[in-house]
């Protein structure tokens, strides 16, 4: 039997990106549950056949909404979220109603209904690291995050680790790094700088560029998160990483140098307040428990898919491109 998917965020990149999958490489049914903010993409979900995804446009924080689709459906995937590092710095409420309110209207759903519930989240929620740490974040790393988008996501986990304990729910959590690849919204780092290079700006590096983020394509996301639902112990919590560490002016000039520019023809701007050092996932307990592992180990290819993506797919992008740059020429940035 078809088993029937509540994916709530599926308009944004990575959720679109796992439906797409989904589709792909299993008979699941989907249900798509998504507001459709700024970051929600109607374009995203092109293509997806019409008898297998159904698209219902709403609020996780709507508790009868929440309450009748998680009847009616067997897994919960949570991806929605408030997702910007840099907006929540500017506008921090939003964050707070959709990644604490939202998951917590869900998780009472799921409970009053006995389902099973997969929850997104991030390694932000772990604080960053030194560049020379030799450490790298674990399922054991004590919480410490920076911002008001990761302190949201951390209370995001907690509240579904108290589900779990206090109430038995049927959850397991994944915490990844920095994803890449198509349908990415133009607000974030590797998308906004293709997107300026294609219209003749120029790319914008925060600082001195060299935060080092851990790369893992969107695809080997999906294949991780579909490893856990079908795998993975009750209550755990799973690291998804692909060992893509790179600091952002190599990433940078990575792109510009694909695309045909001068490696430096960029511009300095100022930099994120609280801006988080470094990230890096050390994921061997999927690897070890549940065998999975990354198929995209060249980020260089990886990239250059995205890049054609992007070129590809301008009327995709396009229409959000002038409001994000604007937003950020009013930061200075
Ligand atoms: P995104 O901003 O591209 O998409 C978020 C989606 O959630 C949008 O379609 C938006 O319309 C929807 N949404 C927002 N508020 C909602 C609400 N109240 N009700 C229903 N839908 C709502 O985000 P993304 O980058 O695809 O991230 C998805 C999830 O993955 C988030 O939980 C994020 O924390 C997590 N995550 C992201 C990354 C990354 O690199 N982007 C890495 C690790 C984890
Ligand atoms: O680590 C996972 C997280 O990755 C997710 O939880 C977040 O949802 C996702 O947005 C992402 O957060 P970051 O803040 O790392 O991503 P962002 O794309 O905003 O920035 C990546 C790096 O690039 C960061 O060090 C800031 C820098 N940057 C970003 C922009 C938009 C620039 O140098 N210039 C830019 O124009």
């Amino acid at each position: 039997m078809a088993r029937k998917m509540l994916v709530t965020g599926a308009a944004g990149f990575i959720g679109s990106n796992f439906v797409h999958y989904l589709v792909a490489h299993t008979d699941d049914v989907v249900t798509v549950l998504d507001k459709f903010t700024y970051a929600g993409n109607e374009a995203s979900l092109a293509g997806l056949p019409e008898d297998r995804v159904t698209v219902v446009c709403g609020d996780i924080c709507d508790a009868e909404l929440v309450d009748g689709l998680v009847r009616d459906h067997d897994i919960v995937v949570h991806y929605a979220a408030e997702s910007h590092n840099d907006n929540s710095l500017h506008d921090p409420r939003p964050f707070l109603d959709t990644n604490i309110v939202g998951t917590y209207t869900l998780l009472e759903a799921v409970r009053r209904h006995e389902k099973r519930l997969h929850h997104i989240s991030t390694d932000e929620v772990y604080g960053d690291l030194e560049l020379d740490d030799p450490n790298r974040f674990t399922e054991f790393t004590p919480y410490n995050p920076s911002s008001p988008y990761s302190s949201t996501k951390a209370g995001s986990d907690l509240l579904v680790r108290a589900w779990v304990r206090s109430f038995g729910l049927q959850a397991t959590i994944s915490n990844c790094s920095n994803n890449y690849g198509p349908r990415q919204h133009v607000e974030k780092f590797i998308p906004r700088q293709i997107t300026n290079i294609l219209v003749g700006e120029r790319p914008k590096l925060y600082g001195e560029g060299l935060n080092v983020r851990d790369w893992i394509h969107a695809d080997d996301h999906s294949s991780a998160v579909l490893r856990i639902i079908e795998a993975g112990r009750m209550g755990e919590t799973y690291l998804i990483g692909a060992d893509g560490e790179k600091n952002n002016k190599d990433v940078l000039e990575l792109i510009l140098t694909t695309m045909g520019q001068p490696a430096d023809a960029y511009d300095h701007v100022i930099d994120r307040p609280g801006h988080d050092l470094r990230y890096a996932i050390d994921s061997t307990k999927l690897r070890e428990e549940l065998g999975w592992q990354p198929s995209f180990s060249d980020f260089e290819r990886g990239l250059t898919a995205t890049i054609d993506w992007y070129r590809q797919n301008e009327a995709w992008w396009q229409p959000q491109k002038a409001a994000t740059e604007a937003k950020y020429r009013e930061q200075g940035q």
